[in-house]
């Protein structure tokens, strides 16, 4: 099974894809994740993606591709993923496209999270990240059990350096001109399920099990 979460930044597609991943046993991908890897190990990718990030731009395609390519090509994704956070752009989706073509495969579901800005803004600045392992909390509605601790890996969780009110704004706008195309993009290819992603976590999920079913 090959699955896209689309959405905007914060509506909770980290939270969901891992939620995903765990129920049927395919691996999460999130090129968020892999940048902030990078840029904590102090790569060069890293180093290039940082310059972007931290000004809610979108790293160059060119880029994002190359790193979302090698890692699909894993053994471990063989027999599904779920795409949190990429494709990004209408050139990304297409690159991908081409690339499952060529295995004779496809995208089975593009799971499109809906919450407006107003929600988005609240939730950004109540997450608390771990660039370790990648896990997400959020200071009301997901407390780490130790304040300020990860309860997977015992790092220190951060507040990511994009997610400050003036830099979500900028990612919001990103979003709406170079992601929200692809809403219409794979709604064409008949693949594109609507899920309300202001309801509680769990039954956000119930509802996007209900598509997998
Ligand atoms: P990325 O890491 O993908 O960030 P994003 O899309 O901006 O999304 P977020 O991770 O901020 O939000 P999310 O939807 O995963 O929400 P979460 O589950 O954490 O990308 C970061 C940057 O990397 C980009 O800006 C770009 O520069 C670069 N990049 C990455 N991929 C790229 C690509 N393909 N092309 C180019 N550049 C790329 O939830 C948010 C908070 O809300 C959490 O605290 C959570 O606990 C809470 N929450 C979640 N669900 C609920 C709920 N139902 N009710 C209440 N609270 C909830
Ligand atoms: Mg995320």
């Amino acid at each position: 099974m090959k699955i896209i979460m689309l959405g905007a930044p914060g509506a909770g597609k980290g939270t969901q894809a891992k939620m995903i991943a765990e129920e049927y046993h395919i691996p999460h991908v999130s090129t968020g994740d892999m940048f902030r890897m990078n840029i904590k190990n102090g790569t060069e990718l890293g180093m290039e993606a940082k310059e972007y990030m931290d000004q809610g731009l979108l790293v160059p395609d060119e880029l994002t591709v190359r790193i979302l390519l090698d890692r699909v090509k894993k053994e471990d994704c063989k027999d599904g993923y779920v795409l949190d956070g990429f494709p990004r752009t209408i050139p990304q989706a297409e690159v991908l496209e081409e690339a499952l073509n060529k295995l004779g495969d496809q995208i089975d579901y593009a799971i499109n999270v809906e919450v407006p800005d107003e929600n988005i803004i609240r939730r950004m600045s109540g997450r608390r990240a771990c660039l370790s392992c990648g896990a997400t909390y959020h200071i009301e509605h997901v407390p780490p059990k130790k304040e300020g601790i990860c309860d997977d890996c015992g790092e220190t969780l951060v507040l990511r350096d994009d997610d400050k009110p003036e830099t979500v704004e900028k990612r919001l706008r990103v979003y709406q001109e170079q992601t929200q195309p692809l809403i219409d993009f794979y709604a064409a290819k008949g693949v594109l399920c609507n899920v309300d992603g202001t309801q509680e976590m769990q039954d956000v999920f119930k509802a996007i099990k209900e598509i997998l079913k």
